[in-house]
């Protein structure tokens, strides 16, 4: 089967010319020279020293010491593969992007998933966000949406993006501990930084341990933009929805877990794939006019929000399915590099603060971690459309650039770029109005950090709320500063006044000396609710 999806599918057959095969071949050297002993090397005698001829032997060493690249700075562990995004309907009035205009149209994706802390050898099964990253290799350019499987982000200011990671990987000065948020820094961080309370109600709930990737939602977080061809914009919020509903491991499974299968979650995605049982997802999204956007309780920029579901639901437009496994982990899994800044024409940014840093910093660490200006010439980034454009050179490049023409603008080459019509469909930025004094302020919008926290609480059954105490007691309780673990159950006191309580008395610390928040929404759609529906509830 996953042969046939090869033939059928363009991206495949766009890999094909890198592929090797090096069954049944003769070995050679990178030079193509047929090797005749790759087992002893060359020595002044049998028993004598290595001489430095053996070009072979050089060749092969250095080429192992070389073998190893950075890992990712976050999301370092991570598994991917291939497959196919069909539409079900035209989303013609909301966007031109090319591949939401006909039902039915397919488009190959590849899809990796990963874990935020641990490093590239760490558990799949530790309590941690999961990332969800998907490229969609469109007739108009490679269109990425780097997602992550809970709906909102600890912080509201990309700034703050080197804080947060700096917290919670594994502490300076010993390394410790490797995939977890067990530990001073981490809640350190927490309690100083309370923009973070609802992002750590989910990330203390069962969602950061799914059972298998097969089994979680992605969300896009941002706000972004929809434009149709007539250059209407609307907000937009991604979903990923997996066709076999959201599962999670306990706690206990997920520990248990941890020590006798590292590779869970990687083998559970492989071992699908190659008995024929593909994981698919359904793409979803929430519309929400611009007229609207000022109508929530809650600042549409912030991405510590979600869009409550029953205010804006959620619309089904497509299913992605997963019905290839990579050939080979490095070339594909760990060189392929996902960029929220990589759109296409109808799909457009806003000015959340967070998304905006983010524009930046994915290309920036590409070009250490892969070497150089060219990685989007490795076959897993090629997209599948022609490349046309004045950069020249730089390490490993593979483009043999014809001609003697590499600037713009000039009359010898006549290359030019592209109109934005539907029929050259250039690029064009959004025409948003902006105005205001340079500032590094931060909105009023943005201070209401317990509303939702608090929603998200209400919103769950007795078990999961239990789930959450323990999460909180186990995590807490593993920081060593009494200082820390008092500041924290302090702070979630303002989330329900009896969970901090029982976390206060399980962690070794007083009873929380603050009254939980009311939540504050003045949309009468919030300030009524008690809970919240979300997403897969
Ligand atoms: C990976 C930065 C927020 C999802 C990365 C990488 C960096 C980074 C540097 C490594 C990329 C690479 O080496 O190829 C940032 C910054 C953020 C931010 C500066 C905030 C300002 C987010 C958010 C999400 C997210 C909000 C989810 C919506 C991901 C995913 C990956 C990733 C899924 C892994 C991509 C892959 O599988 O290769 N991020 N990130 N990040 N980030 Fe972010």
């Amino acid at each position: 089967n996953q042969r046939k999806n090869i033939e059928d599918n363009a991206k495949d057959q766009q890999l094909e010319p890198f592929r090797v095969e090096n069954e049944g071949t003769k070995m050679t050297t990178n030079q193509g020279l047929r090797v005749s002993n790759d087992e002893d090397s060359l020595k002044a005698g049998v028993r004598g020293p290595t001489i430095m001829e053996d070009f072979h032997l050089r060749e092969k060493i250095t080429h192992f010491d070389h073998e190893r690249i950075p890992e990712r700075v976050v999301h370092a562990r991570g598994f991917a593969a291939h497959g196919e995004f069909e539409l079900y309907e035209s989303m013609r009035e909301y966007t031109k992007a090319k591949f939401l205009q006909d039902p039915k149209k397919k488009t190959p994706v590849f899809v990796r998933f990963s874990t935020v802390v641990g490093s590239l050898g760490s558990m799949d099964t530790a309590r941690d966000v999961r990332g969800f990253a998907t490229k969609f290799y469109t007739d108009e350019g490679n269109y990425d949406l780097v997602g992550n499987n809970i709906p909102v982000f600890f912080i509201q200011d990309a700034i703050k993006f080197p804080d947060l990671i700096h917290a919670v990987k594994p502490e300076p000065h010993n390394e410790m501990p490797q995939a977890a948020s067990a530990h001073d820094t981490f809640w350190d961080f927490v309690a100083n930084n309370q923009e973070i309370a609802h992002m750590i109600m989910w990330h203390m709930s069962d969602r950061t341990i799914p059972r298998s990737f097969r089994m979680m939602e992605g969300f896009g977080v941002h706000t972004f933009r929809f434009v149709n061809d007539r250059g209407r914009s609307r907000f937009v919020k991604f979903h990923w929805k997996p066709v076999l509903g959201v599962h999670s491991l306990v706690w206990d499974e997920a520990q248990i877990i941890a020590g006798k299968d590292t590779d869970f979650q990687r083998r559970d995605l492989w071992e699908a794939i190659e008995i024929g049982d593909y994981p698919e997802f359904e793409l979803g999204v929430q519309i929400l006019e611009p007229e609207d956007e000022f109508k929530f309780d809650f600042d549409i920029l912030d991405a510590t929000k979600l869009w409550p579901e029953e205010l804006i639901p959620v619309k089904k437009i497509g299913k992605m399915t997963l019905n290839r496994n990579v050939d080979n982990v490095f070339a594909e899994t760990e060189q392929v590099a996902f960029h929220p800044g990589n759109v296409v024409p109808g799909i457009d940014f806003t000015n959340d603060p967070l998304l905006q840093g983010r524009l930046f910093s994915y290309l920036d660490t590409q070009l250490i971690r892969l070497g150089g200006p060219n990685f989007a010439e490795i076959p897993i980034n090629r997209p599948l459309c022609p490349v046309h454009n004045n950069q020249r050179n730089g390490f490993s490049r593979q483009a043999i650039n014809l001609g003697r023409v590499s600037y713009h603008k000039n009359s010898l080459a006549n290359n030019t770029p592209a109109t934005s019509t539907a029929r050259e469909g250039g690029y064009v930025h959004y025409e948003e109005k902006v105005e205001g004094r340079i500032t590094r302020a931060r909105s009023k919008s943005f201070d209401d950090h317990f509303s939702q926290a608090r929603l998200f609480w209400n919103s769950m059954s007795p078990p999961e709320k239990q789930h959450i105490i323990d999460a909180f007691s186990f995590e807490v309780g593993k920081v060593k500063s009494k200082s820390v673990r008092q500041q924290v159950v302090d702070m979630f006191v303002r989330v329900d006044k009896a969970m901090a309580t029982t976390v206060a008395e399980n962690v070794g610390v007083n009873p929380p000396s603050g009254e939980q928040s009311k939540v504050t929404a003045s949309s009468p759609a919030l300030s009524q609710a008690n809970t919240i529906k979300l997403p897969y509830t």
